[in-house]
């Protein structure tokens, strides 16, 4: 048998990869660092949600999508403004194009369905700026599982045939590269003791040999760094989120999100580029039941809560739940603290607050209908969000607005920030409550909700009827001090189109490829500055299609 290609990382962008070159019947190794029982990485813990473009989803929904319109929306979040963006323009363009042409008949010939079309980052409040003008989060029926099985049965009914390998507990090091031609040929590292830990719990690091592997090509598929919080500060970019870098964060990914290959790749001689944009989140919650080191569970939050920061004061339009995430981060890092409050109501958690992950939503994981009509047409929260009103360390339950801000100030005390005054508390619940006597309104928040409401799906499902928070009907009052949460490395390893990895002179470098995450999820930042969600799987599958179809065209 010839060299066979070498893939480093099992992640949802490696089985991709593999999926593509199995069908060609190219001989692959993959390697990983984790224990079988992690074999996906992060894609088995995610939401599912998948970014697609007038797909018939959309479209039985009602929703008007288009090319064009998904276009701007992604360069008016891009903001591409670099010369290395050269390479995530492109893929920015030929992204947008496959969510549109193939995305939908991709997906759903490896075997997803969709349960709904949700509406993420809906935007700074204009046209010309931020965010998804209609919803194309498509929420995949069985979640992060259902889509991780798609490509996880063909890699598996490769490895039976021979022509896939696992190498599980494997860490990779270093690259091997041929000094006279300056190519890729292998991989060099150390194998892990073997760890029976369960999935997503970090296991050892300790050593019980050396490896090396050589290869025709090597995909590097390893993941971002948000699992790193040295890392992710150490790229904090302090010009446009700062003046500090904050102090505390919640994990939103398991620890083999490391970040290291970055590092060996770059010194290998891969061009490395926009580490400084990555996308964090700041609704992110201390789980009560841990599985990684710091776990943070991200709120899915609708549009009714108030949202004030440490002081007290309520962020500014058009920083609402759900409307643009980095500007509320660069809000919130300018207050100085790291933290912000919601304050809501029995109502708007029972409509409005899902949690993002797998684990937190059992009724589309588990792929039950009853429980998800249960979700839509209940009148409680969902089991997950109910134990963390009862066990989360960040929520304050009352019925009593004093009782509440004094439940604030107990929490805001472990953080060193400030105590809350309830007037001044009450004052701006009332400010907010008193727009709510018509349909209408001046306050932009009460505009984003009514307008949502003209979305049927989200009228039945996810959004409150408009109320004032202080109507005891709705009680009882809730707080939820907020976090923020890593996620995710907007940039990363430069690559063609090909997911060719290049040169810092912008040469390719012979046999070396990467995808997903670990190359921005395309050309080393496909999102630019800002996403539209749904594009990190969805980024993980169109990149890590193409590393497969070039890598198989070279070898076939
Ligand atoms: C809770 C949660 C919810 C999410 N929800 C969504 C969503 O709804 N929509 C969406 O688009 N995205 C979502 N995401 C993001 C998305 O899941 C990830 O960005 C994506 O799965 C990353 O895939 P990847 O293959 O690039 O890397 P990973 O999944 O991180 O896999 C990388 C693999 O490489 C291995 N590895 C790393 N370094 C080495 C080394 N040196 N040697 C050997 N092996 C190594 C790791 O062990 C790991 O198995 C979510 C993420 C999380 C955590
Ligand atoms: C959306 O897709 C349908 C079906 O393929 C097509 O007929 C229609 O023209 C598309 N709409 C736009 C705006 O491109
Ligand atoms: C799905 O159902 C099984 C069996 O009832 C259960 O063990 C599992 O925890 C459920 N999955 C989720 C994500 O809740």
């Amino acid at each position: 048998m010839t060299a066979p290609v070498i893939i480093v990382g099992g992640g949802l962008a490696g089985l991709v990869a593999a999926t593509e070159l199995a069908k060609k019947q190219v001989h692959v190794v993959i390697v990983d660092q984790e224990n079988e029982a992690n074999l996906g990485g992060q894609a088995f813990w995610s939401l599912g949600g998948i970014f697609c473009v007038n797909s018939s989803n959309q479209r039985f929904l009602g929703i008007k999508d288009s090319r064009e319109l998904a276009m701007q929306d992604w360069f008016n979040s891009a903001r591409f403004d670099r010369e290395d963006d050269f390479w995530p323009k492109k893929w920015a363009e030929a992204f947008v194009n496959f969510a549109t042409d193939h995305m939908e008949t991709y997906v759903k010939n490896a075997g997803i369905s969709f349960a709904n079309v949700g509406w993420a980052e809906r935007g700074d409040g204009s046209a010309t700026g931020h965010g998804n003008s209609v919803p194309r989060f498509h929420l995949t029926w069985g979640t992060g599982p259902a889509v991780l099985e798609a490509f996880e049965k063909p890699v598996r009914e490769a490895a039976k045939k021979g022509i896939v390998d696992f190498k599980f507990r494997h860490r990779v090091d270093e690259l091997i590269v041929d000094e006279s031609t300056g190519a890729a040929i292998g991989v060099r590292g150390h194998i892990l003791e073997p760890s029976d830990t369960a999935r997503g719990v970090a296991s050892s690091r300790e050593t019980i040999d050396t490896f090396e592997l050589y290869g025709s090509n090597i995909v590097i598929t390893s993941g971002g760094i948000g699992g790193n919080v040295d890392m992710v500060k150490k790229n904090w970019p302090v010009d446009r989120l700062g003046p500090h870098v904050p102090k505390s964060f919640v994990v939103g990914v398991p620890a083999h999100v490391d970040g290291r290959m970055i590092d060996i790749a770059q010194e290998a001689g891969a061009n490395v580029i926009n580490s400084d944009r990555m996308w964090h989140y700041t609704e992110g919650l201390h789980n009560w039941n841990s599985i990684w080191p710091q776990h943070g569970i991200r709120v899915l939050p609708g549009p009714s809560s108030l949202w004030l920061d440490a002081t007290g004061s309520r962020l500014p339009a058009f920083l609402f739940p759900g409307c643009d995430t980095l500007a509320t981060l660069k809000h919130i890092c300018s207050t100085g603290y790291d933290y912000t409050w919601f304050i809501l109501d029995q109502t708007i958690i029972s409509r409005e607050f899902g949690l993002s992950g797998s684990e937190q939503n059992p009724d589309v994981t588990n792929k039950s209908i009853l429980g998800m009509l249960w979700r839509i047409f209940g009148s409680s929260p969902t089991g997950p969000v109910q134990a963390f009103m009862k066990h989360g360390e960040d929520f304050v339950v009352e019925s009593s607005l004093s009782d509440l801000v004094a439940g604030m100030n107990r929490l805001a005390k472990e953080r060193d920030g400030p105590q809350l005054d309830v007037e001044d508390v009450r004052r701006e619940i009332n400010l907010r409550d008193m727009q709510f006597e018509n349909q209408y309104s001046k306050d932009a928040q009460v505009m984003l909700i009514q307008n949502a409401r003209n979305y049927p799906t989200e009228k039945r499902g996810r959004v409150a009827k408009p109320h004032k928070i202080l109507d005891p009907k709705h009680g009882p009052l809730i707080a939820v001090r907020m976090n923020l949460l890593t996620r995710k490395s907007l940039g990363g390893l430069q690559t063609d189109l090909d997911s060719n990895v290049l040169r810092p002179d912008g040469t390719p470098f012979p046999n070396l490829y990467a995808a997903g995450e670990v190359a921005g999820f395309g050309g080393g930042g496909v999102h630019g500055y800002s996403s539209l969600e749904g594009t990190f799987l969805g980024g993980c599958i169109f990149s890590g299609r193409a590393a497969g179809l070039k890598v198989a065209e070279q070898v076939g």
